[in-house]
């Protein structure tokens, strides 16, 4: 029987088996292009996704296991923050894709998807995180370029544009 999913608020129809990795499904078949394969063994990040709002390594999740959950990519984070704030209209980039643009936070951005999506994650629940709450929700995420600093100093900014701040 084929499975279906709700990725970015969207039911797919899917014909991979219940075991394929989710990651495969939304990169191979579904062609979206935010979670990217890095380790395949839940080490790196670079594959996250949010699951009803909470981070999840797509590389070791079997598809069937999120059947019936919403999945969200890096594709469909702006419309997701703009459900959590009420927004009508989408932004363009959510509030940390764009406080990374401005802290010049990254080099190759292969980790760019994981780094969102955890913190992403991290402001929807704190919205304004200290920097041992940044360093705790983001330790797992790995940046081979060696950006941490930035990419805390982006969250940060990303924190202050979601409360309306000037940065
Ligand atoms: S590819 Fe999934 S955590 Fe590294
Ligand atoms: S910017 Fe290159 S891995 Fe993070």
């Amino acid at each position: 029987m084929a499975l279906s999913i709700t990725v970015n608020a969207e039911r797919r129809e899917i014909s991979a088996t219940p075991d394929t990795p989710l990651l495969y499904v939304l990169t191979n078949e579904l062609k979206l292009t935010g979670p990217r394969f890095g380790c395949g063994l839940a080490q790196c990040g670079s594959c996250s996704v949010l699951v009803d709002g909470v981070e999840r390594r797509a590389c070791v999740t079997p598809v069937a296991a999120v059947a019936g959950r919403a999945i969200t990519t890096l594709e469909g984070l702006p419309a997701w923050h703009a459900g959590q704030t009420g927004a009508k209209t989408p932004p363009a980039m959510h509030p940390l894709q764009q406080a990374l643009i401005d802290e010049q936070a990254l080099q190759c951005g292969y980790c760019y998807n994981g780094m969102i999506i955890k913190g992403a994650e991290l402001l929807s629940k704190t919205p304004d995180p200290t920097d041992a709450q940044i360093r705790k929700a983001m330790n797992g995420h790995l940046c081979r370029c060696g950006t941490y600093p930035r990419i805390i100093k982006a969250i940060h900014r990303a924190a202050r544009l979601m409360a309306g701040q000037r940065t």
